[in-house]
C-alpha cells in the first residue's frame, strides 16, 4: 500500500487498535428521508464528536456536515437506484474520485450484490473503483449489500461476497453479522465491519450484536439505525465505542447505556 491509502486507512481504522466506530447515514440515497434521518445535520451533530468516520453521500457531506468537523469522511459513491424502483441492485458509480478527493474523503464506499442480476455490473464497479482509487491514494470500503433479500445473510453467502470484494481489491469490507461470522471473517483477508441493520427492538439486542461481532473477529461497526433511530443515539454510541475500543462485555455496554441515558445524560458530548 502506497503511503496516502494507508494513511487515509488510519484515518477509519484507528492505528492504536485497527477498530473503528464508523457512523453510518447515507441511506438516504436509497430511501429518501428515512425516519430520524429527516433533517441529516440535526441528527448528526451530537453524533459526530463520538464517530470515528462518517458514513455519507456528498449531498449530505455539503449540505449537512460542517467542514471544519474533525471527522473522518467515508464517502458513499454507489447509488442509482431506490426502493420505488424495480432492482435496488442496479446501482452505479455516482461520484467522481475527483469529488472524492475534494472532499478529503478518507476513503469511499461502494455496494456490490453478489448472486444478483448485477453481480457482475456491481462488482465490475467495484474493480474499477479500486484502480481509481488507487490512482489517488484512497481507499475502498467494499459493501456486500443483500437488497430485501434480507434471506441471503447466512454465513455461506456472505464469506462469499466478502471474499470476492476482498479479491477484487477492497481495502476493508462492510457486511452483516450472522450466526458462523468467524468463518466469514476468517475468509476475508482484509478487514471487516458489520452494518446493524434495521432498527432492533431494543439496545440490549443491538449492542449484543456488535460484541458478539468483535469476539469473532469483526474490526468495528458501521452502524445507522441502531443509533440514530434509538431514543438515545449519543448514549447509544458510546455504548458501542466501549465495546469496540475499550473491550466492554455486552453487560458492561448495556449498563453505559442505561446510565448514560438518564436524565441530564442524554446529550452529553
Ligand atoms: C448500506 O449499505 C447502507 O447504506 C448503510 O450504510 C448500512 O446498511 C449501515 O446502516 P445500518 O446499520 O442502518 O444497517
Amino acid at each position: 500500500m502506497d503511503w496516502g491509502l494507508r494513511n487515509r486507512l488510519s484515518r477509519v481504522l484507528r492505528p492504536e487498535d485497527g477498530r473503528t466506530v464508523m457512523l453510518a447515514a447515507d441511506h438516504g440515497y436509497f430511501l429518501g428521508p428515512t425516519h430520524r434521518l429527516e433533517d441529516p445535520r440535526e441528527t448528526l451533530r451530537p453524533l459526530i464528536p463520538f464517530a470515528d468516520a462518517l458514513m455519507v453521500t456528498r449531498g449530505v457531506v455539503r449540505s449537512c456536515v460542517d467542514a471544519t468537523a474533525q471527522v473522518p469522511l467515508v464517502l458513499r459513491v454507489s447509488g442509482g437506484s431506490t426502493v420505488a424502483g424495480p432492482d435496488l441492485a442496479d446501482e452505479v458509480v455516482t461520484t467522481a474520485m475527483e469529488d472524492a478527493v475534494r472532499l478529503n474523503a478518507s476513503a469511499v464506499a461502494l455496494s456490490v450484490f453478489v448472486g444478483s442480476a448485477y453481480e457482475r455490473q456491481t462488482l465490475g464497479n467495484l474493480a474499477r473503483l479500486v484502480d481509481r482509487g488507487l490512482e489517488v491514494g484512497i481507499p475502498v470500503l467494499g459493501v456486500t449489500a443483500v437488497g430485501k433479500e434480507l434471506e441471503k445473510r447466512d454465513a455461506r453467502y456472505l464469506a462469499l461476497a466478502c471474499r470476492v470484494t476482498a479479491e477484487l481489491g477492497a481495502h476493508f469490507v462492510k457486511t452483516y453479522f450472522c450466526d458462523g461470522f468467524e468463518a466469514v471473517v476468517a475468509g476475508c483477508p482484509v478487514p471487516v465491519v458489520i452494518a446493524g441493520g434495521p432498527k432492533s427492538d431494543n439496545e440490549r439486542d443491538a449492542l449484543q450484536v456488535a460484541y458478539r461481532a468483535m469476539q469473532e473477529g469483526a474490526s468495528g461497526v458501521d452502524m445507522g439505525r441502531n443509533v440514530w433511530q434509538s431514543t438515545h443515539p449519543v448514549a447509544m454510541i458510546r455504548a458501542l465505542r466501549a465495546i469496540v475500543h475499550e473491550q466492554a462485555s455486552a453487560q458492561e455496554a448495556c449498563d453505559l447505556f442505561d446510565e448514560l441515558r438518564q436524565p441530564g445524560q442524554r446529550q452529553v458530548v
